[in-house]
């Protein structure tokens, strides 16, 4: 059975300003995440992979537990080892997080606390998850920091946040998401403000924690580049849905969903021909029609047809077994087209 097993998961952000009355101006619902499934088993990594505006950080936090209940309905199933995570009392989670479940948090300065220095931080989350106290406890989080490649970490523990460059704080938060070794790991874009070097380096840590201590690691990235060096599984997002979900050699192989294909195809390739253009998805993530009216990418897709405009699409398996395609006109070798036209329908 999967570690972590989402069902369904929708978020709904409640319109500002107006209000429900005729006359009263327009109240429009945001749905960040629109009917989202997938699993994560221990050791294995899975990626949320999309544009921004797509909903992968909404997701996590809806995981989590860290949404506001105020103007927010979250609906579907998140079962953590058989919990259900959505309907968690507030103190059940608050035990979850940082013991069970952690996750690394695209903005690092908003989590760090800028009064208190990055050792105390540390050393409180090894305190109060692995009883480390004292000297061990410093030692421990001087080799954590010196792990996730903080220069003389003896110094830094000393230092506040702000005293920290931005990918040092970066590196500090997911030292002390990794300090309780977490079966369950949620990373958004956790190197995306690191150099190639480091970035290297992170990804290298979070491999190991996921080959030796068996965490399940949720990765949530734009960078295909990420995606290609860590993730087992991937599932590609589009407007608050998946697109498309595969393993990782399978989706980089085939990229069946439109915006998947546009995406592989726009990424500098280093085996390209020389001269060879690069092929941007045109439009923006703002050119989209709501999934109810047929499928939010047709507006920017190369491959549209009426057909696109007829509700949402459902997800299909127009080219492998466990290989998910939501497109009622995906991207296949010519000879296989006929056959995929009745898979879909
Ligand atoms: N608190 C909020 N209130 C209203 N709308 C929100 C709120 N938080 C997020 N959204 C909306 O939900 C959608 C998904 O946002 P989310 O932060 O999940 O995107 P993302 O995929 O993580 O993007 P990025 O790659 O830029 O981090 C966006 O349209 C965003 O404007
Ligand atoms: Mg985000």
């Amino acid at each position: 059975m999967a570690l972590l097993s989402v069902d369904e998961l929708s978020v709904t952000f409640a319109g500002q300003g107006g209000g429900r009355g005729a006359g009263s101006g327009a109240r429009r619902d945001t749905k960040a995440v629109d009917g989202v499934s997938f699993e994560v088993e221990e050791g294995q990594v899975v990626g949320l992979v999309g544009e921004s505006g797509c909903g992968k950080s909404v997701t996590a936090l809806a995981l989590m537990g860290l949404l506001p209940r105020k103007g927010v309905s979250v609906g579907g199933r998140a079962e953590f080892d058989g919990a259900d995570l959505l309907s968690m009392g507030e103190k059940k989670i608050r035990d979850l997080r940082g013991s069970q479940l952690a996750m690394i948090f695209q903005d690092p300065l908003s989590s760090l606390n800028p009064v208190v220095p990055i050792g105390i931080q540390v050393t409180e989350i090894l305190t109060r998850h692995r009883g480390l106290k004292g000297e061990p406890a410093r030692k421990e989080a001087a080799s954590l920091l010196d792990r996730v490649g903080i220069p003389d970490p003896d110094r830094r523990l000393k230092e506040y946040p702000h005293q920290l460059s931005g990918g040092m704080r970066q590196r500090a938060l997911i030292a002390m998401a990794v300090a309780c070794a977490p079966r369950l790991l949620i990373a958004d874009e956790p190197t995306t403000a690191l150099d190639v070097t480091i970035q290297a380096q992170i990804l290298e840590l979070l491999k190991e924690l996921v080959d030796q201590q068996g965490t399940a690691l949720l990765m949530i990235t734009h960078d295909l580049g990420v995606v290609a060096g860590l993730c087992d599984q991937v599932n590609v997002l589009y407007a608050g849905r998946a697109v498309e979900t595969a393993g990782r050699r399978e989706l980089f192989a085939h990229p069946t969903h439109p915006y998947a294909h546009g995406l592989l195809g726009s990424i500098p390739r280093l085996d390209a021909p020389r001269g060879d253009p690069l092929r941007p998805i045109r439009g923006s993530i703002n050119d989209k029609i709501a999934w109810a009216d047929g499928c939010a990418f047709a507006p920017r897709c190369d491959f549209y047809t009426m057909e696109c405009l007829t509700g949402t699409p459902e997800l299909t398996e127009p080219r492998a077994r466990g290989h998910q395609v939501r497109c009622v006109n995906p991207v296949l070798p010519a000879e296989t087209s006929a056959g995929t036209a009745e898979v879909s329908s």
